[in-house]
């Protein structure tokens, strides 16, 4: 029992439970599973929103399932959801409220925190969000020297990068077309360099984005930008009130920088970076698409919200997909989950899940403080369809580890592909047989039927049992971009419930920023090594020594 009177996970009944029930499935083959339930594949489907999803390749049966949602029953998921939606502060381990649902709820809803009804500045920032982004959207905001913006350049770094990026290239064909949206957040020069060598100062905003506005990373970036405006105009600090606006939660701080605070986009802590992008974090994205497409994103986000608050156990597709992944980290052994989108406007939405997931959900103590003796979080990653297929899906066919996959499609081109949407039956035709390929492979006997050489057919088999969820949408548009983010979402809030973590906290990221701190010095003013471990000083020393230090 843990400090919060919950059970040890690995103790439960219904845990217990759940691993005599995978020892009696042993090796018990989808081919099976279909053949005795012809229905299966319409069976195993739900429909939330403008998603359908597939989950009849998983390896499970209706007892599993069953298993399943006693095993969130028994943890308490629908508590702690409720908690969350109430605005309880359950980040224990930062005493906060975790409330991103508010920031998509409609004006009429209350929601509060601390006694506070927190929707109608949730509300208030989304309208200055707007009038804002129309200004540049519109050519009326204009730069020091009078001229329109033409480029957005978004500067910030996890959570304040990875949500607008993502979104401004799954939404591309929403966003204008005649202006320009970068995003730098590496603390690597070259990611300023390229996003602005090629740029006119006197035509480009940056937005500045950073909760806490001290992010080592996005303060050295966009001071460095600041000087690329100013030399690059021959102007003084006034010019940067109109090329410099910021979002955060850290008004002080924002101002200390140089930027009017009036320029400033707030949000709050009771939201987290990876839970960021639909609120002021969001102003990039908004400039590109415009705040009517925006509003529809948060729209699509509240729908599956409302979906995972109220929908019954068996109906609820977050809890579902959350206990899948606990199914397979914790009875399969499953270390890592791929995310393979058949779009390519989701170039960045793997990348977007990893912080999403693993930041989450990376974690080895549970809510107590407690080790816990069980697999959390996966390690999330994946790149989009075809692409993957001639890289590294051999390993999923044919590899050793098992690997559940998220496979994303959209049944509608982009309207904008014109001649190039007579390919989209192609990427989709790959992605189903994909989703069949990974589940029932393809037998020796298949093989031999083929008149394949005797020796070459242990290598051309393939075992298949390889779970997938399809997830298959109209079309990629700005609420089912929500729609998806938001499944994803309480999808991790899910897992991290019944693995008694607490998903909302990031303490791992802190050792190494403490330690580049204490390190800096030793590269650019000699400061001594000896308290370094041998291995690092012997690699500061020779780095020393290539620079000629
Ligand atoms: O260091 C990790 C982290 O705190 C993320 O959780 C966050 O999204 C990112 O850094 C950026 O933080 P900020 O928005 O405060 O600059």
């Amino acid at each position: 029992m843990n400090a919060e009177g919950r059970t040890r996970l690995d103790q439960m009944p219904e845990w217990q439970a759940l691993a005599k029930h995978r020892e009696e499935l042993g090796d018990t083959h989808l081919r099976t599973l279909f053949a005795e339930d012809p229905d299966r594949g319409r069976r195993y489907a739900l429909r939330v929103g403008d998603l359908y999803l597939d989950y009849s390749k998983h390896l499970v049966t209706d007892e599993t399932l069953r298993l399943l949602r006693e095993l969130a029953r028994a943890t308490g998921v629908t508590r702690l959801r409720d908690a969350m939606f109430r605005g309880e502060k359950i980040n224990v381990t930062e005493h906060r409220a975790v409330l991103h649902t508010a920031l998509r709820t409609p004006e009429s809803a209350t929601v509060s925190v601390d006694g506070e009804n927190v929707v109608p500045k949730v509300h208030a920032v989304l309208r200055k969000m707007a009038v804002f982004a129309d200004k540049v959207r519109e050519g009326h905001w204009t730069g020091h020297t009078g001229k329109r913006i033409r480029t957005v350049v978004n500067i910030g770094i996890g959570g304040s990068d990875l949500g607008p990026a993502m979104a401004y290239e799954a939404l591309r064909p929403y966003t204008r077309r005649d202006m320009q949206f970068r995003f730098v957040s590496n603390v690597d020069g070259a990611d300023l360099h390229e996003a602005v060598r090629d740029l006119d100062p006197a035509e480009t905003l940056f937005i500045v984005a950073s909760k806490t506005f001290t992010t080592i990373e996005t303060i050295t970036n966009a001071k460095a930008a600041r000087s690329w405006l100013l030399d690059g105009l021959g102007a003084d600090e006034s010019a940067v009130a109109r090329h410099f606006v910021a979002v955060s939660t850290n008004a002080a701080k924002v101002a200390e920088f140089g930027i009017d605070t009036d320029n400033m986009f707030a949000f709050w802590d009771w939201v987290g970076g990876r839970y960021s992008y639909d609120s002021a974090i969001g102003l990039s994205l908004m400039a590109a698409i415009g705040p009517e497409r925006f509003g529809e994103m948060l729209a699509g986000f509240h729908l599956v919200d409302e979906h995972f608050r109220t929908a019954p156990a068996e109906a609820n597709a977050p809890l579902l997909l959350g206990l899948l992944g606990v199914w397979y980290g914790g009875f399969h052994g499953a270390q890592s989950h791929a995310v393979l989108p058949y779009s390519h406007y989701f170039s960045r939405f793997t990348a977007y899940l990893q912080q999403l997931d693993m930041e989450s959900n990376g974690k080895s103590t549970d809510r107590a403080g407690h080790p816990v003796a069980w697999q959390t979080g996966p390690v999330v990653w994946g790149t989009p369809g075809t692409n993957g297929q001639h890289a590294y899906y051999q390993l999923l066919h044919q590899g050793t580890r098992m690997i559940p996959a998220d496979l994303i499609g959209f049944a509608e081109p982009v309207a904008e592909l014109g001649a190039l949407r007579g390919q989209h039956d192609l990427l989709m035709a790959n992605l189903f047989a994909q989703g069949q390929a990974l589940a029932f492979g393809r037998t020796a006997e298949e093989v031999r039927a083929e008149g394949v050489p005797e020796e070459q057919v242990p290598h051309r088999t393939f075992p298949g049992n390889r779970p997938t969820t399809t997830i298959l949408a109209e079309e990629l548009t700005p609420s089912v971009l929500g729609q998806l983010v938001a499944l994803y979402e309480h999808k991790v809030f899910v897992q991290g419930a019944v693995w008694d973590i607490d998903s909302f906290d990031q303490w791992g990221v802190e050792l190494g920023k403490v330690l580049a701190k204490q390190i800096e010095p030793a590269l650019t003013d000699g400061a001594d090594v000896s308290g370094l471990d041998a291995s690092t000083s012997a690699l500061v020393e020779r780095y020393r020594a290539l620079r000629g230090r």
